[in-house]
């Protein structure tokens, strides 16, 4: 039996996958949401012999992916894509989000950026008057990573946001590693109040290789709600 959250996990996930259509290539999405559509694009592929090619977002998509029996290529060998599905930890009424909470956000905001179309499934706790309440990921260099946290430090100075904590994101007793072999810091900012900004801010800081702020970059959002309602935001 499905709790509720994902039920409404489920209910976006399976709107989104109607979006999908034969011949496409079509990122796919890290997290429990997206695992919920890869299975739902899995069925649709044996069921209803849905012809796509999925581009995974990481390892683990990768490897859910082929179980289903969705045929994985690499970006490389895609080089663009139509659709880009995918969760998210937070989203405002710009549609601007914040991801990583899974840790994939590099691989996400590359598939993502090489996307027609980005489409996110989320359920509607993730609806946020301002983003920040949710710790922001930056993927940061192993090498010198306490000298880039210094750096990001320095820089959330001048910077409109309501806290300025920082956390090595761990694995046990083990910091993370990503996919591409870097670290994460999680930022807890409370209050982001100039998410554009700040994106590009993060960005020029050395040591940092990306952060988990998707600006201007998802154009519709697919709400689900716990009574298996869908409602539709772009
Ligand atoms: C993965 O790196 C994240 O960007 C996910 O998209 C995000 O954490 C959403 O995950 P859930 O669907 O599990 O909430």
């Amino acid at each position: 039996d499905m709790s509720p959250i994902d039920k409404a996990k489920y209910a976006a996930a399976r709107r989104a996958a109607e979006f999908v259509e034969d011949g496409m290539r079509v990122g796919l999405g890290t997290g429990s949401t997206a695992a919920w559509l890869v299975r739902r694009l899995g069925e649709r592929v044996r069921d209803d012999g849905l012809k796509i090619h999925g581009v995974p977002t990481s390892t683990r998509t990768a490897d859910l992916a082929r179980e289903v029996g969705i045929e994985v290529i690499t970006l490389e060998e895609a080089r663009w894509l139509d659709l880009t599905i995918d969760g998210a930890d937070e989203f405002d009424a710009e549609l601007n989000l914040i991801k990583g909470g899974g840790g994939a956000l590099l691989q996400e905001k590359i598939v993502a950026s090489a996307s027609d179309r980005m489409i996110v499934i989320a359920d509607a706790a993730k609806a946020v008057e301002t983003l920040g309440m949710f710790p922001l990921p930056v993927e940061v260099i192993r090498f010198g990573w306490t000298t880039t946290q210094k750096l990001i430090g320095n820089m959330l100075g001048g910077m409109d946001v309501a806290g300025r904590e920082m956390s090595l994101r761990m694995e046990g007793e083990q910091p993370y590693i990503t996919d591409e072999g870097n670290h994460i810091l999680d930022l807890h900012l409370g209050r982001i109040g100039n998410a554009p900004q700040l994106a590009m801010a993060l960005n020029q800081i050395a040591g940092v290789v990306e952060n988990g702020l998707f600006i201007d970059i998802c154009d519709l959002v697919v709400i689900g709600h716990i009574d298996g309602r869908v409602e539709l935001c772009d």
